[in-house]
C-alpha cells in the first residue's frame, strides 16, 4: 500500500518507488504538508517543524494561549483565506453571509485501492497491474458548512502522485467560489528554488525559463480562455544547480485546457508555497446548497536526476496512464500527408488525388484534407460551424473522395474547427444566440471568427450531431481537431448576469462533453489536437487525443527549440511534426530528421517534388517505421540545450532494455576553422558493445556516453548525422 497512516504520529505518508509525501492532522485538526522529496522510509516528518511567536502573524482563537502556532508560518496542505495566513490561498469563497472565511479543519479521511476519477474532467488512469492507490481528506468549516476534499493518488511503481480537489456546499445558502487551487504544496526552506516554466507565442510555442525564486509572488498562466500558446500549465520547481542530469526537480503538470494559474511564492521566512489550478481573474462559480464543484487535476513528480529524470518520469506515465486511444501503443501511427502547407484554402477533389498520388510515392498512409472543405470556404472569413462538404470543390462528394483515396492504398483524414463560427455562415444566421458575445457589444474578432458557447448544451448536441455525421459518412481515419483564436467577450445567453463568472470553466466542461462524445463513438479514429500550432497543448487535451500539432511553424531550425521545450513533459509520441517547404536552406534529409522527434509526415505539395525528391521521401517515411518503436517507446535524451550558445543540436533515443539506440545531430552552425566538436550519448550500457550505422567497428557504451562521437565539421551548413547504435554483447 502506498498511503500509510500513523495513529500515533497523525501523519499520513504517500510513498512511490523513489518519493514521499507526508502531511499530518496537526494542531487543532489542521492539515499540516510536512515533506515531498526523496523516499524517506518510515520517519515521521513532524520533528522539522518549528513554532515561534512572529509578529504579525495571527494565532487562531482557540491556541489563544499559544502565540507560537500561527497558520502564516506552518506549511499547509490546503491554504485558507482570512485565518492569519497571508499567503497565497488555495480557496477564495464568499460564504452564505458574505464573509469571505474558510477555516477547514481535517475532519475525516479515507484510503482506498485504486484511482479517483473527476464526474466532470479528465484525468489520468491506473492500468491493470498499476499499483495505484487514494487518500481523500475531509476539511470542514463548521461554519460555513463549506467542506474541501482534497484527493490524492499514489502511483507506485512511476513514481507519480496525483491531486485534485472537491468543494461541496453542504450549508444552506449558495456560496460563490472565486478561487480554488487544485494542489498547495509548502516547502520549509524555498531559498535555493529555481522556476522552469515553458512560455512561448504564436509560432514559438514552449520555449523554456528559468527564473530564481525571490521573495515575491510569481505566476504563471493563462486567460485566454485556453492553456495558451502564451504559457502551458506545466511548471517545475528545482534546485538551484540542478541540470539535464543532476539534481532535484519537481513537476506539476495540471490536467486543464482553459485559464489556468500557477503561484510560487517565497515568503517572508524562505519558505516557498506553490499553488495550481484554474485561474480565478473572472472566475465566480455559485454552488447551491448540495452542490459540488471539481477542480482539475495536478500531477506530481519528483526526481533527483536532473531534468532527464523528471521528463521520463511524465514521458513513461503520460504514454500509458493518460490516453486510452488504441494508437497510444496498439495500432501504429500512419505516415501522413497534409493539405494546408501545400495547398490552403486553394484545392478541390482532383488536386487532393493528384497530392495523394504523389504521396505514395513518397511512402505516406493518409491524406489529411484541412482547412476549406465545407460551407462554402475560400478563405478564413466564412462558413465555420457549416459542417457539410462544399461540393463546389469537393465536387465527387466525400465518400467518393475517401474511396479515391482509399483505391491508392492511402487512409483519409479530416480537419474542423468545432468550437469556432463565422459570421458569414448559416450557423450564425440560424443561431446569432449561440456565440459569445456580450449583449450590446459588438465582440471582438480574431482571424474574423467568434467563439461558439461550448456551455450550452444545444452547441454542444448540435456539433456531436454534426462531426459524428461526418465522420459516418465516409471511411475517415484521422481528425485534426483545430482553434484559432482566443477568446474574448465572454457571455452566455443561458446564466443569468449574476453566473457569467463561471462561463469560462462551464466552456472547458462543454468542450470535453463533445469531444469525450465524437471520441467515444469513434474508437478507430486517430485524433490530433490543434490550435493555431500548438496553442492548447497540455495533459487534458491528450487525454483525448494521442498526439499534438506542435506549431505552425515548421522550419527545422526553430522545430529545434520546440521540441525541446515540448519534451520536458510530453513525449515525443504526442508531438506532431511535419516535413514541409519552411527552411529552403536546410536539406530535406535534415528536416525528415527533425520530424523523426515527433509522429512525422509531410506539410507540402508532394506533387511539386522532383522524382529524386520523392525518392528521399520514400527513404525517410521508411527509415521512420524502422526506427517506430525505438522513438514512440524508447527513453528520450535531450543531449545539447538549444537555447544556449552551440553549434550542433543533438537528441537521441534510447531502447528500455538499452539494447539499440538512435543519436540525432544537426550541426547549426559553422564557424570557419572551429574546433572539433564531440556529441556525448546517454543512456547506454556502459560496458556493452555497440556498432554504429551497421558499421564493422564497436564501441563500449562507456566510451561513447564519456568521450562522443566526433561530428565532422566539413559539411554544408544544416547537415544532419543519425547515428543507429546497436548492442552486439
Ligand atoms: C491552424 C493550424 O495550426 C494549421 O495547421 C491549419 O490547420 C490552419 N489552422 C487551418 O486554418
Amino acid at each position: 500500500m502506498g498511503i500509510i497512516f500513523s495513529e500515533k504520529s497523525k501523519t499520513i505518508t504517500l510513498h512511490t518507488r523513489h518519493s514521499s509525501y507526508q502531511m499530518k492532522i496537526g494542531n487543532l485538526d489542521y492539515l499540516f504538508h510536512l515533506y515531498y522529496g526523496p523516499a524517506i522510509c518510515d520517519a515521521d516528518m513532524s520533528y522539522q517543524i518549528m513554532q515561534y511567536d512572529r509578529g504579525f502573524s495571527g494565532n487562531p482563537y482557540e491556541s489563544r494561549n499559544a502565540r507560537t502556532f500561527s497558520l502564516d508560518a506552518q506549511p499547509q496542505e490546503f491554504s485558507t483565506q482570512q485565518q492569519g495566513d497571508f499567503r497565497t490561498a488555495s480557496i477564495e469563497v464568499v460564504n452564505g453571509d458574505g464573509s469571505y472565511s474558510f477555516h477547514g479543519k481535517a475532519v475525516d479521511f479515507r484510503i482506498k485501492k485504486g484511482k479517483y476519477q473527476l464526474d466532470t474532467l479528465p484525468c489520468v488512469f491506473a492500468n491493470e497491474g498499476d499499483t495505484a492507490d487514494t487518500l481523500e481528506v475531509t476539511l470542514s468549516d463548521a461554519v460555513s458548512k463549506v467542506q474541501v476534499v482534497l484527493l490524492y493518488s499514489v502511483f507506485e511503481e512511476a513514481d507519480i502522485i496525483t491531486r485534485a480537489v472537491k468543494v461541496l456546499n453542504s450549508g444552506d445558502t449558495p456560496i460563490h467560489l472565486k478561487k480554488i487551487m487544485s494542489v498547495c504544496l509548502d516547502f520549509l526552506n524555498g531559498r535555493n528554488f529555481d522556476l522552469v516554466s515553458l512560455p512561448g507565442r504564436y509560432g514559438q510555442e514552449r520555449q523554456v525559463e528559468r527564473q530564481h525564486m525571490t521573495h515575491h509572488i510569481h505566476t504563471i498562466g493563462s486567460v485566454r480562455g485556453s492553456s495558451s500558446h502564451q504559457q502551458n500549465p506545466f511548471v517545475i520547481l528545482c534546485d538551484k544547480n540542478a541540470t539535464e542530469d543532476y539534481g532535484q526537480c519537481y513537476g506539476f503538470s495540471l490536467m486543464y485546457s482553459g485559464n489556468f494559474l500557477a503561484e510560487a511564492e517565497l515568503d517572508q521566512y524562505d519558505q516557498l508555497r506553490l499553488v495550481m489550478g484554474i485561474n480565478p481573474k473572472q472566475f465566480v462559480y455559485e454552488l447551491a446548497p448540495g452542490e459540488i464543484f471539481e477542480g482539475p487535476e495536478v500531477v506530481m513528480a519528483f526526481s533527483d536526476q536532473g531534468f532527464t529524470g523528471l521528463s521520463h518520469l511524465y514521458h513513461d506515465f503520460y504514454r500509458s496512464n493518460l490516453c486510452r486511444s488504441k494508437f497510444v501503443s496498439e495500432t501504429e501511427r500512419p505516415v501522413l500527408i497534409n493539405s494546408w502547407e501545400a495547398a490552403f484554402m486553394d484545392f478541390d477533389d482532383k488536386k487532393l488525388v493528384e497530392i495523394a498520388k504523389a504521396a505514395r510515392k513518397m511512402g505516406v498512409d493518409l491524406l489529411v484534407m484541412d482547412d476549406g472543405w465545407f460551407g462554402k470556404r475560400d478563405d478564413d472569413n466564412s462558413s465555420l460551424g457549416d459542417w457539410y462538404v462544399n461540393e463546389n470543390k469537393i465536387k465527387c462528394g466525400l465518400h467518393r473522395l475517401v474511396e479515391q483515396i482509399n483505391d491508392l492504398g492511402m487512409k483519409f483524414g479530416i480537419w474542423f474547427e468545432p468550437e469556432m463560427v463565422s459570421e458569414d455562415s448559416d450557423l450564425y444566421r440560424a443561431h446569432p444566440e449561440w456565440t459569445m458575445q456580450i449583449p450590446g457589444r459588438p465582440a471582438v474578432r480574431s482571424r474574423n471568427q467568434m467563439a461558439l458557447d461550448m456551455s450550452r448544451r444545444e452547441v454542444q448536441d448540435y456539433l456531436i450531431e454534426k462531426v459524428n455525421a461526418v465522420l459516418d459518412d465516409a471511411n475517415i481515419f484521422y481528425v485534426k481537431w483545430d482553434i484559432n483564436r482566443s477568446l474574448t467577450d465572454i457571455w452566455s445567453n443561458c446564466l443569468p448576469a449574476e453566473r457569467q463568472g463561471e462561463v469560462y470553466h462551464r466552456y472547458i466542461l462543454g468542450l470535453y462533453r463533445v469531444m469525450d462524445n465524437i471520441i467515444k463513438t469513434h474508437p478507430d479514429i486517430l485524433f490530433e489536437g490543434c490550435s493555431g500550432g500548438g496553442g492548447r497543448y497540455d495533459p487534458a487535451m491528450l487525454h483525448y487525443y494521442p498526439q499534438y500539432w506542435v506549431s505552425d511553424n515548421n522550419h527545422p531550425i526553430d522545430r529545434l527549440k520546440l521540441h525541446y521545450g515540448t519534451s520536458f513533459v510530453y513525449p515525443v509520441c504526442t508531438m506532431g511534426a511535419h516535413i514541409s517547404d519552411s527552411g529552403r536552406f536546410v536539406p530535406l534529409r535534415t528536416k525528415a530528421m527533425v520530424a523523426m522527434c515527433g509522429t512525422f509526415g509531410y506539410e507540402l505539395d508532394a506533387t511539386k517534388l522532383t522524382e529524386e525528391e520523392q525518392k528521399i521521401c520514400r527513404e525517410q517515411s521508411d527509415l521512420f517505421r524502422k526506427y517506430y518503436p525505438l522513438i514512440f517507446a524508447g527513453d528520450y535524451y535531450r543531449l545539447t540545450n538549444p537555447f544556449e550558445p552551440g553549434n550542433m543540436t543533438a537528441w537521441q533515443h534510447v531502447a528500455k532494455d538499452k539494447s539499440e539506440s538512435l543519436v540525432s545531430v544537426v550541426v547549426t552552425n559553422l564557424t570557419c576553422n572551429g574546433p572539433q566538436e564531440y556529441i556525448k550519448a546517454k543512456g547506454l550500457e556502459p560496458d556493452a558493445m555497440y556498432t554504429v550505422n551497421d558499421g564493422e567497428e564497436a564501441y563500449s557504451g562507456s566510451a561513447l556516453m564519456n568521450a562522443g562521437f566526433p561530428i565532422n565539421r566539413e559539411v554544408p551548413e544544416y547537415t544532419a548525422f543519425q547515428f543507429h547504435l546497436q548492442k552486439i554483447r
